[in-house]
């Protein structure tokens, strides 16, 4: 996973819970994780740290694991609004922008990163009700949830997002529908 993911999850546990609580989750996890903690946007490591990082704020924060890595993801689409804003300026809203994700954001960034280790979303549209079914090797359905509802607040809309479990709880596969209301 790109070090870029593991940055902004550092970040953001410093801001909506203290630097602290970031050095802290670190350290405790530090002998589970092959890299020490220490990580820089250009590197690529394993997911499992990321997991094991949030395990941790789960423990610290008594917060469940699955709600963090939500909110991470909500952080997550503001963050690459900053980073990527041409991918949101080229369409007018949430579910035009969801449904590019896997057919054209995803393959650029592909292209950019040729090492980045992607999902799959196979998309169906409805007018204003999009279906987004998640599948991937690793457990991140959260995260898609996450970056859905981020989404959605950066085009102002206001979502209703449905889960459907497909993965006998691994969380990584997920069908979405998502209505606009
Ligand atoms: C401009 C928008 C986006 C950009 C630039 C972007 C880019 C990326 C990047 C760089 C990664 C990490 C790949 C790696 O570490 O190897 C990633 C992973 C991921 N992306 Fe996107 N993404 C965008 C939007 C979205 C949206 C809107 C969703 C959800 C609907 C999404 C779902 C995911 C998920 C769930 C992962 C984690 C990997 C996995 O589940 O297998 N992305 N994306």
């Amino acid at each position: 996973m790109k070090g870029i993911v593991f940055s902004e999850f550092i970040e953001m546990v410093e801001d909506k819970f203290s630097p602290e609580i970031a050095d802290q989750i670190i350290q405790s996890a530090s002998g589970r994780l092959k890299t020490g903690g220490s990580y820089t946007s250009v590197g690529v490591y394993d997911h499992i740290e990321l997991v094991e990082l949030v395990k941790e704020l789960s423990a610290v924060s008594n917060i469940p694991v699955d709600d963090l890595v939500t909110t991470f993801g909500v952080h997550l689409a503001g963050r690459f609004s900053v980073l990527y804003p041409t991918f949101f300026e080229g369409v007018t809203s949430t579910l035009d922008f969801l449904e590019s994700v896997d057919n054209h954001i995803h393959i650029e960034v592909k292209k950019l990163y040729p090492g980045a280790e992607l999902p799959e979303f196979k998309t169906e549209r409805n007018g204003s009700q999009l279906i987004m079914e998640y599948s991937s090797t690793r457990p991140f359905s959260s995260l898609a949830k996450g970056l859905i509802e981020g989404s959605g607040l950066y085009y102002g809309e206001t979502l209703e997002v449905e889960a459907e479990d497909l993965s006998k709880g691994l969380g990584n596969h997920m069908r979405f529908t998502i209505t606009r209301v």
